[in-house]
């Protein structure tokens, strides 16, 4: 498992590269005459090609003939060999379809090796290597790094490269669908990648499958993502949907086909992909709800609390954390995100003790960085914060009781989720990682002293001006995720 891992070898179940090969024929008017899978393993993005292309075979090439796959590891690629020309006398007994060879090259697909296939398909499909850019060693690392720099940000993972590459292989207009980690929507290493997409291709569709497990328990949540390489219209509208955690099955069997349900089932809407560049794609926010936001004109966290740390206290310090009963008596009490409650700060009389800080901290509201949902209390003073508390230092010392109860309430945590559901939301984690360049964007109404109380849900839905049809979406959303 640690030798396939590191080679990003895990193969899609059947009916998954099913789904993701049919959604990319969608987008074609015909069917192709040559169709890659670049990081082919043992076929099952091929065979389940080759059952389309046979579908619709009317004569002319027959399906093996317009199928290539490459593939680094000379095992798999043979069993992708051998499984093709199996493939190739079904059609020679049983369509008349004269004898085909299967064209698998052992290559390393993002090397100069395979610059010949460059612009010769017309689609790609596949399930390209996951491997984290630590897992790489410094030669391949540097090696693509200067091959796909444009491309690439921060803690950058192969997959990324093979999207590059990827698009190099198709002709123009050509059709490319993968799936992917999710992580490519939303995060802050995938900037550069989202922002070349956004630019170079039209994304045809993105649907999250963060509620899914469609292999086995090591791999990330995945995405499905079909597009087209040709300049995107500016209007041009990406098809886009979510399946939930609670909303799939959460394990199901490894033939995959309860996943196509739930991918069938989930419900789909539109974003226009100008409006996506660089920013996080994320599947939960179409169109009218981000045109809702920008109406809103509301400041960002990050304008309201320009100074966000995960915590207060400097790594040495936290190597001196004492239990209460042999830390000095004027050591004040160390917050984790556990003891940050809607209700308030709950630190237990038992707690940790650390030195008091240097300099007093100032008025400041603390966030819980893992919980179901945003959860913050206002600092009552006298405590330090470990790195599992976000500390939002203010201004004003009158704001932190606001926007406390702001940040508990149902509206945030629900903009939240539409804006930046984590990828850490799978049936795995009941729990979101809250994250801190993700908060600085939430847009704050900070709620008079005179909203506070029984009232103040009311408050928040109206300033916030939230459709009412949506309100009720809200409840709905909240209540799953708590359940899962
Ligand atoms: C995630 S597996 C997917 C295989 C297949 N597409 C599927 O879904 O069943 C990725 C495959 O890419 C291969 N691979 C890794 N790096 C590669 C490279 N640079 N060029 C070509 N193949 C590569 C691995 O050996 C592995 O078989």
């Amino acid at each position: 498992m640690a030798a396939r891992k590191a080679a990003g070898a895990v193969y899609t179940p059947d009916a998954l590269a099913g789904l993701v090969v049919a959604r990319t024929l969608a987008t074609m008017p015909d069917p192709p005459a040559a169709l890659l899978d670049p990081a082919c393993g043992t076929g099952h993005f091929l065979v389940a090609a080759w059952r389309a292309l046979r579908q619709r075979w009317t004569g002319g090439p027959p399906p093996v003939a317009r199928l290539s796959g490459i593939e680094r590891d000379p095992a798999a690629a043979a069993a992708c060999r051998e499984t093709l020309l199996a493939c190739a006398e079904r059609d020679r007994v049983e369509l008349g379809a004269r004898p085909a060879k299967p064209r698998i090259l052992v290559a390393d697909a993002l090397s100069h090796e395979c610059d010949e296939q460059e612009g010769r398909f017309d689609a790609v499909v596949g399930n390209p290597p996951y491997v984290r850019i630590d897992r790489l060693t410094p030669a391949d690392r540097a090696a693509l790094a200067a091959r796909f720099g444009p491309w690439l940000a921060g803690k950058w993972d192969l997959y990324h490269c093979f999207l590059a590459r990827s698009l190099e292989f198709l002709k123009p207009g050509g059709s490319l669908g993968f799936l992917t980690p999710n992580q490519y929507l939303l995060g802050r290493s995938a900037a550069r990648l989202r922002e070349q997409l956004a630019t170079t291709a039209e994304i045809a569709e993105v649907v999250d499958l963060c509620g899914l497990e469609p292999f086995d328990r090591a791999i990330p949540p995945a995405a499905i993502t079909v597009l087209s390489r040709r300049r995107p219209d500016p209007g041009h509208a990406v098809r886009i949907s979510a399946v939930l955690p609670g909303q799939g099955r959460d394990a199901p069997p490894p033939d995959g086909r309860d996943v196509v349900a739930a991918i069938a089932e989930a419900p789909v809407a539109t974003v226009t992909q100008a409006r996506w560049q660089a920013r996080p794609w994320s599947v939960l926010a179409p169109d009218p709800f981000l045109s809702w936001l920008d109406r809103l004109g509301a400041p960002r966290l990050g304008d309201v609390c320009p100074r966000m740390t995960e915590g207060d206290t400097r790594r040495a310090e936290e190597k001196a954390i004492l239990p209460a009963a042999l830390a000095p008596p004027d050591w004040w009490p160390a917050v984790r995100g556990r003891d940050v409650t809607a209700a308030g700060l709950a630190v237990p009389a038992g707690a940790d003790r650390l030195p008091p800080p240097a300099r007093p901290a100032g008025p400041r509201v603390l966030v819980r960085d893992v919980a179901p949902r945003l959860v913050a209390a206002p600092d009552t003073g006298g405590v330090r914060c470990l790195r599992t508390v976000y500390c939002l230092a203010l201004s004003d010392a009158g704001q932190a009781a606001g926007l406390a109860a702001l940040l508990n309430s149902d509206v945030l945590a629900w903009l939240y989720i539409r804006l930046f559901y984590s990828s850490k939301m799978s049936p795995r984690a009941a729990n979101f990682r809250f994250q801190s360049q993700f908060l600085a964007e939430l847009p704050i109404l900070l709620p008079p002293p005179s909203a506070m109380g029984s009232g103040l849900a009311a408050w928040v839905r109206d300033a916030y001006r939230v459709p009412p049809d949506e309100y009720a979406g809200i409840r709905s959303l909240l209540a799953r995720l708590r359940a899962v």
